[in-house]
């Protein structure tokens, strides 16, 4: 069985190697294809970050191992993680935060066990990186969350956690004030559920839950969130349990699956030989056991428990009164603790675990709707206009405009209503979100929305616009504050 492997960039190497010898010296039976992707490639000018032959391997053996890489500061290079993990779909990461004897933290001192499993979707949300200025003063980034993107990584965690046993998945999202973006995560979250009676399904508005898990960690089991919510919880459970250097990380896909560490590549310690594999060994450990290698990841597991259990530490972390060790010292401690296990913890062999490889080769893309309309009508228009004028006179300008098929109906600034009624306390910015509505509640078509354009612009800049669709007599839209 063979697997790509990039080592990465800073202390990458460094822990790639600690961990590789780790696998060998246990003899496990994998072969390795060292692809190019990193920095330096970037460097080589190639703007995804990897070469055409490393692209072409991870698609050919559809697992890639690798170590941290660091992403090029400035505009126009987009990070090289990222396009990874969105380029193959792989569109579910999952993290898995356990309470490791042997590194403390506040909950291991108050006996308080953490075993929680982050699922954050991977490809959506704000990671699109489709930004742009509307005015000089007004960046908007577009948010997707879609049912099928949605579904699939919904769908994942609640197998995986039926399959680790596990007792409760919980939703995060902040569905109170994004309505239809986590709305829509939201519902598809309890139409997954339905499926799965034995688990308990609930959920929890992020801020709550960043709090709760703070409180009381040991109430949670497996949490499943959007993008940019999942990234920064999943970063508070790495604290839980001891910090960046125990946290792994799976992306998971249905072709091609990736596993790396959760942390960067630390510059500040990078060619020194002190960084810390452990996270890397654990995401390598999920490695193995998605391979079916599951005696091999409980030996080393087993190995890397009693071994921390022990007290040996790379500098940092563990009790400071006593010594470190190097890279190196910490790999040999690890080696040398195979066949031993940890007082608490230990890990069995036969896991239920539920990963399996499914690697297929793909012809084309593959398109996905879950869900249409039958009856839709477009119902009116956002017009997004650049005008430092109040909203009084935009207003009337606005309204010279409208014709037979429309009628002005709000202004807003900032999604907050100004116009017709709004507060004096509003600060505003010099675009306003000019709300068209169809007349007579029959629809209007696109020609008139372009027709209505083409009026506006006789006085204003317009940004950007956004159809007001009705699908099924419900407003695909929301509506603004104050509205
Ligand atoms: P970082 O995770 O590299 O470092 C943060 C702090 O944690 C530093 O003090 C570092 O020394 C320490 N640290 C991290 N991993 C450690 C380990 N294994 N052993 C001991 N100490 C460790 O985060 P930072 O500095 O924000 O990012 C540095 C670079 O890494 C950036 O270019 C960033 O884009 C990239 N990065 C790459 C990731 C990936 O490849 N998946 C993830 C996060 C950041």
């Amino acid at each position: 069985m063979k697997i790509a492997v990039a080592k990465g960039d800073g202390i990458g190497p460094e822990i790639m190697d600690a961990v590789l010898s780790i696998f060998s010296a246990n003899k496990v039976d994998l072969e390795y294809e060292f692809v190019e992707m990193g920095k330096w490639v970037f460097d080589k000018g190639h703007s995804n970050g990897m070469t055409p032959a490393a692209q072409a391997s991870i698609e050919q053996l559809g697992i890639l191992f690798k170590g941290p890489m660091e992403t090029p500061k400035g505009k126009g290079v987009k990070s090289i993680n990222v396009t990874a993990r969105k380029t193959w779909n792989t569109y579910a990461n999952k993290r898995t935060f356990q309470t490791l004897h042997g590194v403390d933290t506040v909950f291991s001192k108050a006996g308080i066990p953490i075993d929680i499993t982050i699922v954050r979707e991977n490809i959506e949300d704000t990671y699109g990186g489709i930004e742009h200025m509307l005015t000089h003063d007004v960046a908007l980034s577009r948010r997707f969350i879609t049912r099928p993107g949605s579904m699939q990584v919904i769908r994942y965690a609640f197998e995986m956690a039926q399959k680790k046993g596990a007792r409760r998945i919980t939703c995060g999202h902040k569905a109170n004030i994004m309505k239809l973006t986590d709305g829509l995560f939201l519902e598809c979250f309890y139409e997954v559920a339905k499926e799965y009676p034995d688990l308990t399904a609930d959920d929890k508005i992020v801020d709550d839950l960043a709090m709760q898990l703070v409180v009381r960690p040991d109430q949670f089991d497996v949490v499943v969130m959007t993008n940019l919510q999942g990234d920064i919880i999943s970063d508070l459970c790495a604290g839980l349990v001891g910090g960046l250097g125990f946290a792994p990380s799976a992306n998971i896909g249905d072709h091609i699956s990736i596993f790396e560490a959760v942390h960067g590549t630390a510059p500040d310690i990078a060619g020194k030989g002190i960084a810390n594999p452990t996270a890397l060994l654990l995401s390598g450990l999920g490695l193995l056991r998605h391979l079916g290698f599951r005696e091999n990841a409980a030996i080393i597991e087993n190995a890397l428990l009693y071994t921390l259990e022990q007290g040996v530490r790379t500098g940092d972390f563990g009790d400071r009164s006593k010594p470190s060790v190097n890279t190196a010292e910490f790999t040999q401690a690890i080696i040398g603790n195979f066949g031993r296990v940890p007082e608490v913890g230990m890990r069995p062999i036969l896991e239920n675990v539920h990963e399996s490889l499914a690697v297929c080769r793909l012809e084309h893309n593959t398109m996905m709707v879950s869900k249409e309309a039958s009856d839709e009508k477009i119902v009116g228009v956002d017009v997004f206009i650049e005008s430092a004028e109040g909203h009084d006179a935009v207003a009337k300008k606005c309204l010279q405009h409208t014709a037979d098929l429309f009628k002005l109906v709000t202004i807003s600034n900032r999604g907050t209503q100004v116009w017709p009624k709004g507060s004096v306390y509003t600060n505003l910015v010099n675009q306003y979100a000019c709300r068209f509505e169809a007349v007579g509640g029959s629809g209007v078509t696109q020609i008139d929305i372009i027709e209505l354009q083409k009026r506006l612009i006789q006085d204003f800049k317009v940004c950007s616009i956004e159809l007001l669709n009705q699908w099924d007599g419900k407003l695909a839209y929301s509506l603004a504050q104050g509205q």
